[in-house]
């Protein structure tokens, strides 16, 4: 008998980055529960709605996930909030999204679905950004928080989860534009990249396929930012 294909969980997977790590791995012979809150993941990966930024959404995710799946070999957190705040216009609402959605439900999704990653031998991949995951950006204090928690959720899990399940990061530069940003706005800003271009959704896609095929590599949080992360803040 031909050995079942292995399957993956993504979460975000119904729009740009995430669903672009979701069908790369959908096209590399994986099987693929694509999670979403408001936008469907395209056709071939199995739907799994929740929100993700109440304390039990996580929860209710890995519950629906278990229902529809027996293994579990590789964790995708690639759902997010992104919101720009000057220090005047952070409150603790605003915090609170951020570290909720980008920090908090990776973990607790992260504890929920470790037991079926143990029997696995599987992996988790943490989507997390070099703005604020690797160096500061101006203006976004509580969403870099977030990810730099994001960063060390990352490292402390592959202690704890280590010598059965890997747990590494992508840091992602700037690989698609917020939609809120102008042309002069992008112009500037790739003018602040080494390789003077944003990259592609597939570049991550790329990146977390190799980190969930890299047996000796945990604990990384690997950019990929055309060397963004070296040329100054803002
Ligand atoms: N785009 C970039 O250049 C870039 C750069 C650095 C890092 N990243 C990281 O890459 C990841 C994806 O980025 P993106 O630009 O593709 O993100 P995005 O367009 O902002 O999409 C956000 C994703 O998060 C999901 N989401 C939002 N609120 C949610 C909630 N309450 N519960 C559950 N899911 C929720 C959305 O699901 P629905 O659409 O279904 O509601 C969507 O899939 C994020 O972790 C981001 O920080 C992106």
């Amino acid at each position: 008998m031909a050995p079942r294909a292995p399957v993956a969980l993504v979460t975000g997977a119904g729009v740009r980055v995430g669903r672009a790590i979701a069908l790369d791995l959908a096209r590399h012979g994986w099987r693929v529960a694509g999670h979403y809150l408001s936008h469907r993941p395209p056709r071939g990966l199995v739907p799994l709605r929740a929100d993700l930024s109440s304390p039990g959404g996580p929860g209710a995710l890995a519950r629906a996930f278990r229902e529809r799946f027996g293994r579990l070999d590789l964790l995708v957190n690639s759902a997010a909030g992104f919101e720009e705040r000057p220090l005047a216009r952070v409150d603790a609402a605003a915090f609170d999204r951020m570290m909720d959605l980008n920090a908090r439900a990776p973990l607790l999704l992260s504890r929920a679905l470790a037991p079926m990653l143990r029997r696995s031998g599987g992996s988790i991949v943490q989507i997390a950004d070099v703005g604020g995951g690797l160096v500061a950006w101006n203006g976004f204090a509580a969403y870099a928080a977030s990810k730099a928690a994001l960063v060390r959720i990352t490292e402390s899990l592959a202690l704890e989860l280590a010598p059965r399940v890997r747990v590494n990061a992508v840091a992602p530069g700037t690989v698609l534009w917020p939609e809120s940003y102008g042309a002069a706005r992008r112009r500037t800003l790739a003018r602040r990249i080494p390789l003077r271009r944003a990259g592609r959704p597939e570049d991550v896609a790329e990146a977390v396929r190799f980190l969930a095929l890299a047996p000796y590599v945990t604990g990384v949080i690997l950019p990929v930012d055309g060397g963004r992360r070296l040329a100054g803040r803002g």
